[in-house]
């Protein structure tokens, strides 16, 4: 190893000092360099990077900045100057026969629309045209074909200089290992591209080592890296590598003359040709666009379904698509100039683990919250970041005081992905869990088989706060004026002591509170008069009752008449309704024993909320208990409309195929759930008119 455990943790100290500073100066230009070298070290030479990308380009640009305005401080081994970090020993190392260089970055529109008037006073040119394609978040790759014969494949390396994969790259796929060049005029030619490994691949390897006992990889592109070059090719061949061609980076004839000026002129063509010859290329993911501001929306549009593609992306590829522009433009030691990248806001930041806070929620569920240091993730600045429960805890081996790589997908809440063990000095702690509650101090319990501990005493402080919370959020009471900040105020200032006191509010005290005028107690007074009137299935769903979600408790509701019936089912009774398991059962169940919840449901029949569901009028049942489910495009009505028809009319809603299905409305264009319901006697098959006659 180049570096000692202890240098690994100095730099990486001195990383976080770097990137927590406002503005960097210039006498930090010397611990940028040192910092920037360790992280190179790491990325290029180990494939286990202890920053993410997006921390490294931070500090790529900082340096960048400062080095513009103070060269006579430029130092002679700045990765800015040309980084060589060490290749590893045992693959052969081969110089690329074009150097194969890095892209400029940009962040935002402005950065865009800058590019794209550079470009053109540079060119001269009055309107570029532009291909977008996805900036795949793998390791890059240049293979070369010879008589239409794949015979390298070299790493990128430090650009100048890679290592030969050959073998390793012949056991990828989607990596021809003959290609009719010949054809079209190529004696031999490199190509550009990517080795990738899709996200549910990458997840499963991940999950192996997991069982095995082995580190996790922090992403995909680790992964990829990593299989690339391993010793034993067929080792390679079982890590479901893919790769994406995205240039050519040389390309000559017979007689030894460059093609890449007079066949391949437009690189949008050359991705349908070499996509025609069986290579994989971005083509239907990929935009060609007329100007900057179609690249722009482009993007947009790309970004927000991100999440939904196989594959890892870390942003998109701006390219001027023909090659005069290209040629005009020429290249820096760096990047093309008639190329950028678009970054997309970070998905994973490492940060440290301060602190972690244990809180009870409102069915006393007790959950981990990490305190981090502030750092941005995906464009929010993340302080705190659930640590789901001890299990989980327990697997990762999260420690206090340890560096941890945390990641933040569209919308799935952030989490840990896992601790940077070779940071750690030993300082760190383990985290215990609580033995008693840590806000009420009672006694803690976890079923058999459940992964959650759990406060006993419903009448915990937190559980109190957490269920009037929920009582008044938007999918249960929805009372306007009141939220989670409010509540929390009121209860702490004893206004509120539990969730019947929400109907009977001391409104000359609220006044009194700084902040709160008339205006904004009348608007309090009318949004909690105004819930009353929510149906019983929203106040059952308010009630926080374990297990009973808002569907649930629709389900439940259609059971009855009167929300008090509940109290007279028994389980067995329960446990028939649809959807209902013995979970949902047992919980329903256990409420209604509990004398205090039938005082608070009789206290608020007597205030006016609703028990009773809305009569129906007469004639309404027409479709009397019956099952039904849509299928295929409906015409006169959309879904929505018309499952709330089956309801209305007493019939009943179920979301798959079954004997216990009554009728199949069938839409236009009706899939598989038709070609299955005819194989079900029992089942009636109706169209959208014979629906709407069964309730006219
Ligand atoms: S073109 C001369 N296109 O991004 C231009 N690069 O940050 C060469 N990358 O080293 C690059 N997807 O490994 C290009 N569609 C794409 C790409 C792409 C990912 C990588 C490539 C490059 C790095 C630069």
């Amino acid at each position: 190893m180049k570096y000692s455990n202890q240098e690994i943790r100095e730099l990486t100290d001195l990383t976080q000092q770097l990137l927590a500073k406002e503005a960097l100066q210039k006498a930090d230009m010397p611990s940028l360099v040192q910092a920037m070298q360790f992280h190179e070290y790491r990325y290029y030479v180990l494939n286990d990077p202890l920053v993410t990308d997006f921390e490294y380009d931070k500090l790529y640009t900082a340096l960048k900045k400062l080095e513009a305005a103070h060269p006579e401080a430029i130092l002679p081994d700045s990765p800015t100057q040309r980084v060589s970090p060490d290749l590893i020993d045992g693959f052969n190392t081969v110089a690329h026969t074009v150097p194969m260089l890095s892209l400029d970055n940009s962040y935002n529109e402005e950065d865009l629309f800058d590019f794209d008037k550079r470009l053109k006073d540079l060119t001269e040119e009055e309107n570029i045209s532009y291909v977008v394609e996805p900036k795949f978040d793998g390791s890059s790759i240049a293979i070369i074909y010879e008589d239409d014969v794949l015979t390298r494949g070299a790493t990128r390396g430090d650009g100048v200089e890679g290592e030969d994969v050959t073998p390793n790259v012949k056991t990828i796929q989607s990596v021809p290992i003959k290609a009719a060049f010949a054809q079209h005029g190529i004696k031999k030619i490199e190509l550009r591209g990517e080795i990738v490994i899709r996200r549910d691949v990458f997840q499963k390897i991940n999950e192996l080592r997991e069982q095995k006992g082995e580190k996790l990889l922090a992403n995909a592109r680790n992964s990829a890296a990593g299989a690339l070059r391993v010793k034993d090719p067929r080792e390679a061949r079982a890590r479901g590598l893919d790769a994406f061609m995205y240039q050519i980076g040389y390309a000559v004839d017979a007689d030894g003359n460059d093609l890449l000026h007079s066949k391949f002129t437009n690189h949008h063509d050359n991705m349908a040709l070499l996509a025609s010859l069986g290579f994989r290329v971005p083509l239907a993911e990929s935009g060609l666009c007329k100007n900057i501001s179609e690249v722009d929306a482009f993007i947009k549009n790309w970004e927000a379904k991100r999440e939904t593609y196989e594959y890892d992306t870390d942003g998109m590829v701006i390219k001027a698509n023909l090659r005069e522009v290209q040629d005009k433009a020429g290249f820096t030691a760096h990047h093309p100039r008639w190329a950028i990248a678009f970054k997309f806001k970070a998905k994973q930041a490492t940060t440290k683990l301060l602190d972690v806070e244990f809180q009870v929620g409102r069915t006393g569920a007790i959950t981990p919250v990490g305190k981090v240091s502030p750092t941005q993730l995906a464009g929010v600045t993340i302080s705190s970041i659930s640590l789901h429960n001890e299990d989980i805890i327990r697997q990762k081996d999260l420690r206090l005081g340890d560096t941890v790589l945390i990641e933040r997908a569209g919308d799935v809440i952030p989490y840990v992905v896992k601790a940077m063990e070779e940071l750690r000095d030993g300082t760190e702690q383990k985290l215990v869990f609580p033995t008693a509650c840590p806000v009420c101090g009672s006694e803690v319990e976890k079923p058999e088989g459940e992964a959650v501990w759990r406060c006993v005493n419903a009448e915990c402080e937190a559980q109190v706060e957490e269920r009037m919370i929920h009582f008044v959020s938007k999918d249960a009471m929805d009372i306007d004026g009141m939220g989670r900040d409010i509540v929390k105020r009121f209860y702490g200032l004893q206004l509120l002591k539990s969730i019947e006191d929400i109907y009977h509010m001391d409104y000359d005290k609220v006044l009194e509170l700084d902040g709160w005028g008339e205006k904004s107690v009348e608007r309090l007074k009318n949004g909690i008069e105004e819930s009353k009137q929510r149906k019983p299935e929203r106040l059952l769903y308010a009630l926080g009752i374990r297990h009973v979600g808002l569907t649930t408790a629709k389900t439940l509701m259609q059971a009855v008449e009167n929300l008090f019936d509940l109290a007279n089912l028994s389980m067995e009774q329960l446990q028939e309704l649809p959807d209902v398991g013995p979970k949902v059962a047992q919980s329903v169940y256990d409420f209604f024993k509990v004398p205090a919840n039938i005082q608070m449901l009789e206290h608020f029949n007597e205030i006016g909320l609703q028990f009773q569901k809305e009569a129906k009028p007469a004639g309404e049942n027409k479709l009397n208990g019956k099952t039904f489910l849509f299928t295929g495009t409906l015409n006169k009505m959309g879904r929505n409309e018309a499952k709330q028809l089956v309801e209305d009319n007493g019939g009943k809603l179920i979301s798959s195929v079954s004997k216990n299905l009554d009728y199949l409305v069938a839409g236009e264009k009706a899939g598989s759930k038709l070609s299955k319901a005819q194989a079900i006697a029992s089942i009636k098959i109706i169209t959208e008119d014979e629906f709407l006659q069964m309730i006219a």
